[in-house]
């Protein structure tokens, strides 16, 4: 339990992130304001922003301890490219930080994202990230492997494929990653907050649990009968391009980038027990 009685916002706030994190610090004690485009029924109070501008915004959570920057996305498009939803929001979020006397910024980045990245998604994070560096605020930003929980992207899409009786695989589906579960991530989001270890730090987020995406599938599987499909990566690329298939293009690069840090430097900052994403499986949480 954190109970630290501090008020808290969040960007993103109906997301898959957003809502367990902002659900979970409402739990133990933290007041949590959401901010999103919609009102969805969340354990806490959401106000609306379309782009986080608004100069309303800044007298509803004036002087808040902290904001968690949660807006983002994997897939651009030509009205949501990359560098607006990325990089632009951010830019706002920092600035929202400064008008409403916000002091701490944390962000959620993605693994692998560095400056020497070709990486359209990683580049927009990066830039992302050089925003809130560069602001003069305290920050946490957390490059996240997969995150894993009730309903988490990856999940569903194992799910949907075992409903049509059809999983793919593409490429050999050797690429490693660290499945990290979303309770852990909300737990470490706590102590960023009131923590002082974690102030002005860039922190890969990534669970104990290295797995390549063969033994992913065939643990999520539990034994079930399900064909499975191994399609060639030119395939799977002509599908995303395509607008077919469960995976995006930056998906794909992102698979095939075998993305792998340091659960090992990330625990003895935290100092706190992580559980390993078979330890989820089991409990039946995600399958
Ligand atoms: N989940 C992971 O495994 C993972 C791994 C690495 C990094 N991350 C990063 O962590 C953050 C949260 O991820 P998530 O899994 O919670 O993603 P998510 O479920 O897709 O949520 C993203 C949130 O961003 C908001 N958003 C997207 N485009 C927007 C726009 N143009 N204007 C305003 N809001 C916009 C969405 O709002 P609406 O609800 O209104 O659509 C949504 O609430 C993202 O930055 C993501 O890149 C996630």
């Amino acid at each position: 339990m954190l109970d630290f009685g501090m008020n808290v916002a969040i960007t993103g706030a109906n997301g898959f992130v957003g809502r367990n994190v902002g659900a979970h610090l409402a739990k133990n004690g933290f007041t949590i304001t959401g901010i999103a485009r919609k009102a969805k029924d969340e354990k806490f109070p959401i106000i609306l922003s379309e782009d986080l501008a608004e100069a309303r915004l800044g007298n509803v959570i004036q002087n808040y301890d902290a904001l968690i920057h949660l807006i983002g996305q994997g897939r651009q498009n030509v009205r949501d490219t990359y560098e607006k939803v990325n990089v632009s929001l951010t830019r706002n979020a920092v600035a929202l930080c400064k008008r409403a006397g916000i002091k701490k910024i944390i962000y959620m980045s993605g693994l692998g994202v560095d400056k020497s990245t070709t990486l359209g998604y990683f580049i927009s994070k990066y830039n992302a990230e050089q925003e809130i560096v560069k602001s003069g605020l305290d920050y946490t930003i957390f490059r996240a492997s997969y995150i894993v929980g009730k309903d988490d992207p990856l999940s569903k899409t194992l799910r949907e494929q075992i409903r049509k009786r059809k999983i793919i695989i593409p490429g050999s589906g050797n690429y490693r990653f660290q499945p990290i579960f979303v309770g852990d991530v909300s737990e470490i989001i706590g102590k960023a907050i009131v923590e002082k270890r974690f102030s002005n730090k860039i922190i890969d987020l990534v669970g104990p649990q290295i797995i390549n995406y063969n033994l992913f599938v065939k643990k999520f599987l539990h034994g079930r009968n399900v064909p499975i499909q191994r399609l060639d990566f030119e395939d799977a690329y002509h599908d995303a391009l395509h607008g077919k298939g469960s995976f995006g293009v930056d998906d794909l690069a992102i698979m095939a980038g075998d993305y792998i840090g340091s659960h090992k430097k990330l625990a003895s900052l935290a100092k706190m027990k992580f559980i390993r994403w078979d330890e989820i499986l089991k409990s039946g949480s995600l399958s």
